[in-house]
């Protein structure tokens, strides 16, 4: 509670708002949501037509430029990317300094900002051209580092993208491609993985979007405020709720699979347990991309044919939660980590990457979200706070305390 005394000498009014529920930050036309009815539209277009008909390089390119490219615009948004996704051999150097035991989000956020030594000028966001080439570096080398982690965790040769494959198709050669011959990957996974990342490439002003804004906001360049994006994407609140999903199911598995247990100990106050990939800050009814991603995690998993006890207990738990007196009175639904640590894992992508996807799926959001609030010529980002600490104190000398 605030003591109202400890509140003088404060001027003017302030709206205190932790966790900002209910104020807004600024105005935007990149995502529109709707928490009670489940609805979610990128630039207009929903989320089930663009994960149903569209592909992720479209739907960065829709993001970030407000419109749906023409077959021209996607052909040269593709080629300019890929003129971009060599990257400077020294940050070979920089990964190497990280120890293999390093999470692949604490190397992605380094290495990211680490970009800015090896791309010192940031664009003019008033110039159409160089924001435009700096939007497909961003893109390029991005999913290349992004990749990089994990080879290096791996102790592995770090790859270089292949121009004759899309987007996507790259993120899986980049991952898990050998030097020494050809790689195809599964068109199934591929294009889950597609899907996957439309339904994460923007959620308004979440937390990691926020922090890119704002970081952007005092004039920071790209890569300096996407690097502070992953950091934020990072937290088991958030993006790394995808990791602890899987983590909370393996855990589950390890004490004998009994769901129920641990839907119990989420119930209970005094635990600071809480069912992973569970819950919503603003969906409260559903969450969109959950049902779309529900569907495709059934999709692959027949077509893949994994048949992984893990997988069982999820659906379990999901069962059992939707079931529930506390989940339901509460409208703790599953959201998109639920399922798409079920279905990264069925992809066989380590678990320690999941939240490294994400980042790539967002990164389109974030891309956007700076190029708006900068060209919107928005202040710099600077709440207020009411101070409730100490008033005038004597300062004590050392040995007098
Ligand atoms: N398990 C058990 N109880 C929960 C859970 C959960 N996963 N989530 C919320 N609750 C309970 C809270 O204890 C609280 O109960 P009370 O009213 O009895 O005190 C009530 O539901 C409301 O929860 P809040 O924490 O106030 O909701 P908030 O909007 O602040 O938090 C959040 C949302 C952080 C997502 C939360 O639901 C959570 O921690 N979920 C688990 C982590 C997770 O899956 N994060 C991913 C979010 S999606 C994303 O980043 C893409």
């Amino acid at each position: 509670a605030i003591d109202i005394d400890k509140l003088r000498g404060q001027t003017g009014a302030i709206t205190l708002d932790p966790g900002y529920k209910n104020s807004g930050s600024c105005k935007s036309e990149i995502t529109f949501l709707d928490g009670e009815k489940g609805i979610l539209r990128y630039r207009g277009y929903s989320i089930e037509d663009l994960a149903g008909k569209s592909n992720f390089i479209e739907v960065s390119y829709l993001l970030i430029f407000g419109e749906l490219p023409t077959a021209a615009e996607l052909d040269k948004f593709e080629n300019t990317i890929r003129k971009y996704t060599l990257v400077n051999e020294e940050m070979k150097n920089i990964i190497d300094g990280f120890p293999k035991t390093a999470h692949p989000m604490g190397v992605l956020a380094s290495l990211t900002s680490a970009l800015t030594a090896f791309n010192p000028k940031s664009a003019d966001v008033n110039n159409e051209k160089e924001m435009y080439e700096a939007v497909c570096k961003t893109m390029a080398k991005f999913l290349v580092i992004a990749t990089w982690t994990y080879r290096k965790a791996k102790g592995y040769p770090l790859n270089y993208y292949d121009n004759t494959k899309g987007y996507v198709e790259n993120f899986m050669q980049l991952m898990f491609g050998l030097p020494t011959a050809p790689y195809t990957p599964d068109p199934v996974v591929v294009n889950a993985l597609d899907k996957l990342f439309i339904l994460h490439a923007d959620h308004e002003q979440n937390c990691s979007t926020s922090t890119v804004r704002i970081v952007g906001s005092s004039h920071a360049g790209l890569f300096a405020s996407i690097s502070a994006g992953v950091s934020a994407l990072w937290g088991p609140l958030h993006g790394g709720a995808n990791q602890a999903v899987l983590e909370m199911l393996e855990e589950i598995q390890a004490n004998g699979g009994d769901a129920d247990k641990y839907l119990e100990k989420a119930k209970d106050k005094n635990d600071p347990f809480r069912l992973m990939g569970f819950g919503h800050r603003v969906y409260k009814n559903f969450d969109p991309r959950a049902k779309i991603i529900k569907k495709a995690a059934d999709d692959v998993l027949a077509s893949l044919g994994v048949d992984d006890p893990i997988l069982d207990i999820a659906k379990k738990l999901e069962a059992s939660a939707l079931e529930d007196e506390y989940f339901k009175s509460r409208n703790l639904y599953p959201n998109v980590d639920f399922y798409s640590g079920i279905i990264y894992r069925a992809m066989g992508i380590p678990t320690e990457m999941f939240t490294v996807l994400f980042a790539i799926g967002r990164l389109p959001g974030w891309i956007a979200q700076w190029k708006e609030m900068r060209v919107n010529k928005e202040p710099i980002g600077r709440p207020r706070q009411v101070y409730v600490g100490e008033q005038l104190r004597d300062f004590k000398a050392v040995n007098e305390r």
